[in-house]
């Protein structure tokens, strides 16, 4: 297994990265501060040589109250300053739906989003290079297909939440055939997440024997499952014990036989998609948000 894919730019993305967002619907002074505080550890390395530019994938999000055409370039311009960058890897329209500016984002604030309107200042940033590559993130089959179906530079990739216990099927095959890289956020479920109620797909049985018998830990299995199905998995850790745990995945495989066995795993859907859910927000039901697809 590589340690990277290709995306349709050419560009290598890596196959793991370390995600960094808050798990809770954030503020955007939250935002901020978690980028101020990136930035400066980036500027540190930078000086001090530990890694150069050239060798990080520096992927970010358009804020939800950017996403307004007219507030797009301001939003890469914000988000570059705050991580002192001249350029992002890749930039990703957060979710199909924005908030007004400044809005705070809750489920209440959502309205809808204008995608060709915004898909198209997002390829003016790809234009002048400070994104490298564009996408989106948490679009449906449907979503992507309206999506494609406009676009002057085709998304490389669609980031959304992606792990055994929600194997997302139908919308991998769709971008992988279009050339659309599929990145995993909270690959891991969230386990411990005050929003999520069910039973982790991390104690399923299927994934526990799967690890005994490759002695590895249930997360690692879910890591790995999400390389070997062609998508890069970016879970979140500030433990640094998990962190190493996390990277350990790429020098040994889940051989087919047991690969095959995920597909009885039972979707359980964890839906970091429910901050998007309101009784009288845009999107009553995480069925809507997802065109049904669920
Ligand atoms: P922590 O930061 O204390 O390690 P996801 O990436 O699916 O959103 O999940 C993030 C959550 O999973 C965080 O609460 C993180 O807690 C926890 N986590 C990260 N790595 C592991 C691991 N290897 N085993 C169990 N929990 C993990």
């Amino acid at each position: 297994m590589a340690d990277s894919f290709v995306l349709n730019t050419g560009a290598r993305i890596p196959s793991l990265g370390l995600g960094t967002a808050k798990t809770e619907p954030g503020t955007v002074g939250e935002a901020v501060y978690t980028a101020v505080k990136i930035g400066l550890a980036l500027k540190k390395l930078f000086e001090e040589s530990v890694v150069k530019r050239e060798d990080l994938f520096i992927s970010s999000k358009l804020w939800s109250g950017n996403h307004a055409p007219e507030d797009v370039p301001e939003g890469i311009d914000t988000t570059l300053e705050d991580l002192q960058l001249d350029y992002l890897d890749l930039f990703l329209i957060h979710a199909p739906v924005r908030t007004e500016k400044g809005a705070v984002r809750t489920a209440e604030n959502y309205i809808p989003l204008d995608v060709p309107a915004t898909w198209g200042a997002m390829e003016k940033l790809y234009d002048s290079g400070k994104a490298r590559a564009i996408g989106v993130s948490n679009f449906s089959c449907k979503r992507m297909e309206d999506l494609l179906a406009i676009a002057r530079v085709t998304p490389a990739v669609n980031q959304v939440e992606s792990h055994p216990g929600w194997q997302q099927t139908k919308l991998r095959a769709l971008c992988q055939s279009k050339g659309v890289h599929i990145s995993a956020y909270s690959p891991l479920g969230r386990p411990g997440s005050p929003a999520f109620k069910g039973p982790s797909f991390l104690s399923n049985p299927i994934v526990i024997s799967v690890a005994e018998k490759l002695q590895k830990t249930p997360a690692q299995v879910a890591l790995r499952w999400g390389l070997q199905m062609g998508q890069s998995v970016v879970p979140k850790s500030t433990n640094e014990t998990r962190i190493k745990e996390n990277f350990d995945i790429f020098d040994w495989s889940i051989p087919d036989d047991l690969m095959s066995k995920f597909s009885e795993i039972p979707q359980i859907k964890t839906l970091r998609a429910e901050f998007v859910v309101h009784p009288q927000g845009l999107y009553k039901t995480v069925e809507d948000f997802w065109d049904g697809e669920i």
